[in-house]
């Protein structure tokens, strides 16, 4: 596969898929002329990893068939016109050259809007085109598959096309990872790589500073099914995650304080771990031996950091963690140390394949998920029940995937399993709730790893 993007699919007209017809006739009827190309990248499910790529750590996604498509025309004008194949989202057009992104009541547009920008400020575009575009997406909003990050990539891709312009794909994903942050979010860029530098039948080891991906081949005698608890989580609208990565920096600086770094340098658990050169194990007993599971409220930081409450708003809480008086150190440095390991144990599994391969990735995804509750807190009544259930019908793990507080499971079934799997889960969760019953269509599905984000053409 091309290491550059744009990485342009012909496709024969008498070829063009039922979807992109349609996105085509809609266009037509929407802006009067045929669109020039599509994008499309798609969302992702994080096999093992959670909550650490904002660390520093690895992570092991791998892409899911549903995407955000766009349909584009580039125009002479200065403007861009955004619609949705969903009248649910409304119409927004704004100038290419005064991009205003709205970090109080972040809307669809405004995730496309950070990938317009990340890419016009990376070229220092002085002319950027105007473009017309109509958007269709497939996944499932704020269920923790990574629709709003596909939308940054795919209006990212949108822009270097459209502007005639080229990136390497890790150039890319590393652009958008920093445009979706226009919109207040921390994210630490699991979504965004694995939207561009997937491959069709492998999941990704993603790796970071520097980025990187490494193929991991899923056993073949299970099936991943991903099942959404239908409760939805907005990582822009909710503050517990902007809480658990300041959690994380102020974890950073108090054990490397201890240590005598130079902790005012360090934002991440995993610069601790890198200066300190020791194991995970040794940082899982470094984080008992020097933090306690008892919250710290703000004052408790200040002393131990030797700084005043001003200087510790000021310099190391974010905007939206200001008013946030006290934080748990120890469960999140213990859930990011412990869940950096099982991931690596994951990657090794799939790789040296013993007979109970299976098994022992199951324990892993048990674990993290256990660790996810218990250690992170972002787990929610409704994922509890789902995991419970899976696992009762033949899952040989299961975990939340994602951010958490709603959205997604993520499970491992035996491949012979599958079918009874399903209707049985099905049943359990969906059947006698007519609101989840009606999300079930795309909420309850088997998975395969998909391939990255690319442009079509009509050849
Ligand atoms: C349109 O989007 C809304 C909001 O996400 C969703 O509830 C609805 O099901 C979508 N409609 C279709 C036809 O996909
Ligand atoms: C952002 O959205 C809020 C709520 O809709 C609105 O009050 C505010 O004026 C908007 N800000 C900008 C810069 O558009
Ligand atoms: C923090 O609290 C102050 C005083 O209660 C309030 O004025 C301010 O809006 C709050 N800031 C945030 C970001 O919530
Ligand atoms: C995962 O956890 C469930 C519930 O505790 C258990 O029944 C199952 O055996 C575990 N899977 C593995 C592979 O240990």
């Amino acid at each position: 596969l091309p290491a550059f993007y744009p990485y342009i699919v012909p496709l024969k007209v008498s070829n063009l898929p039922f979807r992109l017809l349609k996105l085509k006739e809609s266009f037509i009827a929407k802006f009067g002329s045929a669109p020039k190309f599509y994008v499309r990248a798609p969302g992702r499910v994080n096999l093992i990893g959670e909550h650490i790529d904002y660390c520093g750590y690895a992570v092991l996604p791998m892409a899911i068939e549903q995407d955000i498509l766009i349909a584009v025309e580039p125009v002479k004008t200065e403007v861009v016109q955004l619609a949705n194949i969903n009248s649910s989202y409304l119409d927004f057009s704004t100038s290419v050259n005064n991009i205003q992104i709205n970090k109080t009541k972040p809307q669809w547009h405004s995730y496309f809007l950070c990938g317009l920008k990340g890419i016009q400020e990376h070229f220092g575009l002085n002319n950027p085109t105007g473009m017309n575009c109509l958007l269709d997406g497939t996944i499932p909003p704020s269920s923790g598959l990574s629709s709003s990050s596909a939308l940054v990539c795919c209006a990212g891709l949108v822009t270097l096309k459209a502007n005639g312009k080229t990136l390497s794909k890790v150039e890319l994903a590393e652009i958008c990872t920093k445009s979706e942050r226009y919109i207040g979010t921390e994210g630490g860029g699991m979504d965004q790589s694995i939207s561009f530098l997937a491959e069709e039948g492998t999941a990704k080891l993603i790796e970071f500073s520097p980025l990187r991906a490494t193929d991991v081949r899923l056993p073949s005698g299970a099936a991943f099914v991903i099942a959404n608890s239908c409760v939805e989580m907005n990582k822009a609208a909710t503050s517990h995650y902007n809480i658990r990565v300041m959690e994380c920096r102020l974890a950073t600086k108090l054990l490397a304080k201890s240590k005598s770094l130079d902790w005012k340098k360090m934002l991440r658990l995993q610069d601790v771990q890198a200066s300190l050169g020791v194991s995970l194990e040794e940082m899982l007993t470094i984080v008992e031996e020097v933090l306690h599971p008892e919250p710290y409220s703000t004052e408790e930081i200040c002393k131990c950091l030797g700084i005043s409450l001003e200087e510790l708003r000021s310099q190391i809480l974010s905007q939206n963690t200001q008013n946030v008086s006290t934080f748990k150190l120890y469960q999140r440095a213990k859930h990011v140390y412990s869940e950096a390991a099982r991931v690596l144990e994951f990657k090794k599994i799939c790789s040296e394949t013993p007979d109970n391969a299976i098994q022992l990735l199951g324990e892993l995804m048990n674990q993290s998920y256990i660790s996810c509750k218990e250690m992170y807190e972002c787990s929610c009544p409704e994922l509890d029940r789902l995991v419970d259930i899976c696992l009762q019908f033949g899952a040989v793990g299961s975990r939340l995937t994602g951010a958490g507080w709603g959205g997604c499971t993520v499970s491992m079934v035996p491949t012979d399993k599958l079918n009874t799997f399903l209707k049985n889960v099905k049943k359990a969760y969906y059947q006698n709730d007519g609101q989840r019953l009606a999300l079930e269509n795309n909420g309850l599905f088997a998975t395969k790893p998909g391939r990255g984000a690319l442009v079509f053409v009509e050849a």
